[in-house]
């Protein structure tokens, strides 16, 4: 396990979370809510791959841990009506691995490559030709004698998910049909998604209460279910299992995630770059090293949802604290602080404007 992804709200996936997770997982896209425009363009995508009676064009997922890229890619398979066959970047080791599967799919089956920024380049090369072409390109004996042949094999759709965009490959990520960055859920929408989990756990859970477990969530769906079990413990073990507003307020407290979902590590985050590092900008490995986490922990676990947040910026001279991160914590903000924030936000203004 990770460092940082042991504490209750890191967004990827516990030991604990393994089971309920299937059960709890929708299994078309209109039991899915959420990630309207993702949906939207897979739903046409598949409807015409239908009448076409061609195989689905590759599809690409990434974003952070937890929203719902596997959940995606095994609906496509059902809403294809095929098979799919799941494994990950990092387990297949060689190139002779990544043939034996190809070679054992069927016509329009799914592959689905989770981690896929982990694959390893030469067995990228040979998801090349499979991709365009759907054929294997196999060298045949070694040395001199050695020749190449090409296989054809059955068209299938390749769907990728990755945590870490700007570490797929170009090459790969052109070979894509459809790229799609999954998106944090707002508030309400996880609370449809917190209501539809405690139907599944066959718990009452009024309005409120869903509420409050979604607005706690970190935008995140996998946290929102974890959140809503904890709170079915606490409802039993110190009520008469009953949900109530006050009940899942007193269940979250305990578990130390505060109003915006954030908890201990994160506000140690911010409170170094606000009080140690006088708001910043400070770089990452100064951050990590000064608190004692991983850099690469904090980058993938923690900053997304404080960048999300609007607590922080990413500059060219490193993090940035912004105003709404010193209303959070409860300090007041210098005046430099105001004006180094306002600055950096125009810059960014300025920068899309040229951009676009
Ligand atoms: N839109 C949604 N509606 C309902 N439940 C969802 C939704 N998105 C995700 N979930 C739930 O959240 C859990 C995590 O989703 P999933 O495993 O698909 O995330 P992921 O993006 O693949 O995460 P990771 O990067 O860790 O692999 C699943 O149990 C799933 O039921
Ligand atoms: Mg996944």
């Amino acid at each position: 396990m990770p460092a940082g992804e042991d504490r209750f709200v890191a967004p990827s996936v516990t030991v604990d979370d393994t089971d309920v997770e299937v059960s709890l997982r929708p299994r078309v896209l209109d039991e899915f809510p959420g990630q309207e425009r993702a949906k939207e363009n897979i739903r046409i995508a598949i409807e015409a791959a239908r009448q076409r009676e061609e195989a689905l064009d590759h599809l690409l997922f990434y974003g952070p841990p937890g929203l719902g890229k596997t959940t995606l890619a095994n609906i496509v398979a059902n809403e294809m009506g095929v098979s799919i066959r799941t494994t990950s970047g990092p387990a297949i080791e060689r190139p002779g691995d990544l043939a034996a599967i190809l070679t054992n799919l069927r016509e329009h089956d799914i592959l689905f490559i989770d981690e896929i920024h982990r694959l390893s380049r030469s067995v990228e090369e040979i998801l090349y030709p499979a991709m365009e072409d759907y054929a294997l390109d196999l060298v045949i004996g070694k040395g001199p004698g050695a020749r190449s042949v090409r296989l054809a094999m059955p068209r299938f759709t390749l769907v990728g998910a990755t945590t870490r965009y700007s570490m797929v490959s170009a090459p790969l990520r052109d070979r894509f049909g459809s790229v799609y960055r999954l998106e944090y859920y707002d508030a309400r929408t996880l609370a449809t998604i917190v209501r539809r989990s405690s139907q599944i756990l066959d718990m009452q859970v009024p309005a409120d209460a869903a509420y409050e477990v979604a607005s706690r969530s970190r935008g995140t769906p996998r946290i929102a279910n974890r959140i809503l079990r904890r709170v079915r413990d606490y409802a039993q073990v110190r009520g008469d299992g009953t949900v109530t507003l006050d009940a899942t307020r007193a269940a979250v407290e305990l578990l130390d995630v505060d109003e915006l979902g954030l908890d201990e590590t994160d506000r140690r985050v911010l409170d170094c770059i606000v009080v140690k590092f006088d708001g910043g900008p400070v770089g990452l490995d100064t951050i990590a090293a000064s608190i004692g986490e991983d850099p690469d922990t904090i980058m993938d676990v923690y900053e997304p949802f404080l960048l999300q947040l609007g607590f922080l910026q990413r500059t060219p001279r490193g993090r940035l604290a912004t105003p709404a991160a010193y209303r959070h914590l409860g300090l007041p903000l210098p005046a430099a602080r105001a004006a180094a924030a306002a600055d950096a936000q125009r810059a960014l203004w300025e920068a899309e404007e040229n951009e676009g």
